[in-house]
């Protein structure tokens, strides 16, 4: 295990505001502490992921009922990334607090830690987003109190929470439409001579759901079954290249319907497919009681890798699928790799490591547009701007309805209309009602000079309550289909755009962005990024255009366009 020592980085996760936990603590933020066992651990001495999933399912589970006041169930629990092992005898300290209630369904932050006790050192293995909901009533579905965010980081959680919730119930959607376009272009299964047959991999495995393994409403802990997947799951890891395998990462898990005691559970996995270094294994549960059907629980996809003895990754066999699903799940195996791989290249926190104009892709559209619109977010909670970004900011107020002014700069055609340095501005592709492609043409700032064009993705989001702004972010993106040419020096921009904020009826606050890296400056047209002089005035020409089309119909959202 990589041990780190106990600074900054290591232990002040985005997730938590450490600097104002003496003076303030989330009401909903709890903390579990426990010592690795030999109990709890596998053969290796290493602490079983599954343990590892019930301490952090039922730490979220309580800081969720706190918040709710009622018996919660988990519905879902993001991608999770383990960094490290855990070894017997370090302690593992969970952290949980719900980041935002929607109606029935919270999000809760999960953060784990490891210390070890002797040499006094911290370090993060994980961190993980769960939703939980609220068990309705003989009333009906429960309505849950709001979350009030108190400090920055609150602030910014509770916003990117809408996004992540955004993301989360489309998920299953996504996957089905990118799967079925990506493995469409990757044929047939290759056939290899000494391919591991995947018949060897297979587990089935059943468990029986005793009051243990329930909570107090005799519901199954989702954590009890999670750790029931990455049973069977590590098994059929194993049996691949008959070596202990570790755990690596696990895609969403989604709880489909509830299980109860008395319930039998049929846990399944097969390894679907092995890549170079690492290895897909699915899991599906089954219940059933008595004579009944059996009822779909949860499926999931979890990524392992084996280690040798220095330490480094081994070399995977291949697999041979068995026909008809072994090759379907082998194909899709390869789509879901290259889906994580966007997704993780993608949405990064560190925007410093993100090229500032990601290629475009149809099969990376959901997760660049969330990164998009989380960007603008993060940069909407940022008070405390670390000047090591160029940045602009600019507030204003317009007497216009807040989704009116939406509407109006929404469709960036229209922004010539008050800004000068659209002074062109295409749709390449409406990919829907929420994105667009766009090419803006700025004018040359120095006379006889090049213009600029940019290749902009807009995404425009709807508030998810009152308490959101409305949203539109901009930010660069490459297009085979639209390379630099010679008439014009391609700009960029790595993120801008606006928030719209309805403080009233009539009145709405408007607030625009814009960020650049240093290293990107140079190519950064400083018109469009509305770095210039002439800033206030394009902005007192905004307000006048608003104003000025507040009942216009052609205010239409683009897709009426
Ligand atoms: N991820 C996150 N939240 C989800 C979700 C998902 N995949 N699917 C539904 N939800 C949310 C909805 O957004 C909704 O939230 P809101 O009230 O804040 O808007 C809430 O769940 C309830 O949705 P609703 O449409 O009323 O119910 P549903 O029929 O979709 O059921 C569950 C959702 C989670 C209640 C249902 O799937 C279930 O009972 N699952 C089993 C949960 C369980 O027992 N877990 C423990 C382990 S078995
Ligand atoms: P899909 O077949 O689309 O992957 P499922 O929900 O049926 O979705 O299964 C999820 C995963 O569980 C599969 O990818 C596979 O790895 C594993 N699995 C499903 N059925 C079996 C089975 N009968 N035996 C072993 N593993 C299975």
């Amino acid at each position: 295990m990589t041990s780190k020592g106990r600074d900054a980085g290591d232990t002040q996760d985005p997730l938590f505001c450490q600097e104002a936990e003496e003076v303030y603590r989330n009401p909903t933020e709890l903390k579990m502490s426990q010592i690795v066992l030999p109990c709890h651990a596998n053969h290796c001495g290493e602490l079983s992921v599954g343990q590892l999933l019930k301490w952090m399912d039922s730490t979220a589970c309580l800081s969720a009922e706190r918040h709710a006041g009622c018996s919660c169930i988990t519905a879902s629990v993001d991608d999770i990334h383990f960094e490290h092992t855990i070894g017997v005898g370090k302690v593992v300290n969970i952290i949980a607090k719900v980041n935002r209630a929607f109606t029935s369904s919270m999000e809760v932050g999960i953060l784990v830690n490891c210390e070890d006790l002797y040499t006094d050192r911290q370090w993060k293995v994980c961190h993980a987003f769960a939703t939980f909901v609220a068990r309705r009533t003989e009333a009906g579905k429960v309505q849950l109190k709001q979350v009030f965010p108190r400090t920055q980081m609150e602030q910014m959680e509770y916003s990117l929470a809408a996004e992540r919730r955004r993301m989360r119930l489309i998920h299953a959607e996504t996957i089905t439409d990118l799967l079925s376009s990506s493995t469409a272009q990757l044929g047939e299964c290759q056939e290899y001579q000494d391919a591991v047959p995947a018949e060897r991999t297979r587990v089935e495995s059943v468990e029986l759901v005793l009051p243990p393994h329930a909570n107090h409403q005799v519901s199954t802990f989702g954590g009890q079954i999670m750790a029931w997947m990455e049973n069977v799951a590590t098994i059929a890891a194993s049996r691949l290249c008959n070596a202990h395998s570790t755990l690596r990462s696990i895609d969403m898990f989604h709880f489909r319907g509830p299980s109860h005691i008395g319930d039998r559970l049929v846990l399944k996995a097969i390894v679907n497919n092995t890549f170079k270094h690492s290895m897909e294994v699915g899991v599906c549960v089954e219940a059933y009681q008595g004579g009944e059907p059996l009822r779909h629980i949860n499926s999931a996809f979890m990524t392992f890798e084996v280690l040798g003895g220095d330490g480094k990754q081994c070399t995977l066999p291949r697999i041979r699928p068995e026909p008809v699903d072994g090759k379907r799940r082998y194909l899709e195996a390869v789509a879901r790799k290259k889906i994580r791989l966007d997704r993780k290249y993608i949405i990064s926190c560190h925007h410093t490591e993100v090229p500032v104009s990601v290629p475009w892709d149809p099969s990376n559209q959901i997760y660049l547009s969330c990164n998009n619109v989380s960007a603008l977010k993060l940069m909407d909670t940022r008070n405390n701007w670390v000047l090591t970004f160029e940045k602009n900011k600019v507030e204003m107020h317009v007497s216009v309805p807040a989704e009116q002014t939406f509407h109006l700069l929404s469709d960036l055609r229209r922004r010539k209309e008050w800004d000068r340095h659209y002074e062109e501005c295409e749709v390449i592709t409406q990919v829907d009602e929420e994105d667009t492609l766009y090419r803006v043409a700025a004018p040359s700032v120095s006379k006889g000079g090049k213009g600029q064009d940019f290749i902009l993705l807009a995404s425009r989001r709807k508030p998810c309550d009152a308490r959101d702004p409305y949203l539109i972010a901009l930010r660069s993106v490459t297009l085979p289909t639209h390379l630099p040419t010679e008439d014009y020096t391609r700009g960029e921009v790595l993120c801008a755009g606006f928030t719209i904020l309805e403080e009233s009826s009539t009145v709405t606050k408007i607030t625009y962005y814009n960020q650049a890296t240093p290293g990107v400056l140079p190519y950064i047209s400083t018109d469009i990024a509305g770095l210039s002089s002439s800033f206030s005035s394009t902005f007192s020409a905004c307000s006048l255009f608003l104003e000025g089309n507040k009942d216009s119909l052609a205010a239409l959202p683009p897709s009426a366009l």
